[in-house]
């Protein structure tokens, strides 16, 4: 553990307005641990990222974005890039969300092109993965995973895959109050690992962080967060809860 950082990140999804997040700060601010092992990320709605920026600034909670476009600049109408994340300020951005992939047809292809232009600005994706329930009842799951890592990553230099962070959020998980096990959860976690070892080396894959998303919140997080190849967390629900996400960031403290 040692070896690699704890990051807790949550994922605002299309909630909380530019004031709602100031308020949020306010409330967090009390009740926030001096001292933490871990780093926090807020990944918000684009529009709220300024806000986000300048009410987070003094709890050392950084700042991230929930997607990006892969191009540097264009004719992309309503579209961002990677470089305006970076202006501002932004460090982390969220790559291949199950709902982007859902919803907006990205796909292996797409996140792979995003995770390199994200690297290339300067910015640590967060790399999410994961599979639905038909293809975890077909006995998919680890090829599936593999194949979801090993696309995202095509063509990452070892040097900046620290930069990345890798994100397992069964998709049966998300937003249904169904928690993976402790067990489920490090199995596909570890198995990651094993995938970013077998392309990059075991030292890098000591480095890389690990996350697990889906439903998480603090009555399952402690457990989650023992387990030896999750480090840390991506939570959505619950990230919209100052108490709850606190209670989150002391379980990996
Ligand atoms: O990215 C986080 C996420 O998809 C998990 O959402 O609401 O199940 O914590 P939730």
């Amino acid at each position: 553990r040692r070896y690699r950082k704890t990051i807790i990140a949550g994922n605002w999804k299309m909630n909380m307005t530019a004031s709602d997040t100031k308020k949020f700060a306010d409330d967090i601010k009390a009740i926030m641990p001096r001292a933490k092992w871990c780093d926090v990320v807020v990944c918000v709605p684009f529009v709220n990222i300024p806000a986000a920026l300048k009410a987070f600034k003094d709890l050392r909670i950084s700042v991230g974005a929930q997607n990006m476009f892969y191009e540097k600049s264009g004719a992309y109408t309503g579209e961002v890039s990677a470089d305006m994340l970076k202006d501002l300020g932004v460090k982390y951005v969220i790559i291949g969300h199950s709902e982007r992939r859902q919803y907006f047809g990205e796909t292996d292809f797409t996140v792979n092109k995003k995770v390199l232009a994200a690297l290339e600005a300067g910015l640590h994706p967060i790399i999410c993965v994961g599979e639905s329930l038909e293809q975890r009842e077909l006995g998919i799951t680890m090829e599936l995973i593999a194949l979801q890592v090993k696309s995202a990553l095509a063509g990452v230099p070892a040097e900046k895959l620290r930069k990345c962070v890798i994100a397992y959020e069964p998709i049966w998980a998300i937003g249904t109050g169904k928690t993976a096990t402790a067990e489920q959860a490090a199995e596909v976690c570890t198995s990651i690992r094993t995938t970013v070892r077998h392309l990059y080396g075991a030292r890098i894959a000591r480095s890389i962080t690990i996350q697990y998303g889906g439903s998480m919140k603090p009555g399952n997080a402690a457990e989650l967060l023992a387990q030896p190849d999750i480090d840390g967390g991506l939570i959505g629900g619950a990230s919209l809860k100052p108490a709850d996400f606190v209670e989150i960031i002391n379980a990996a403290n």
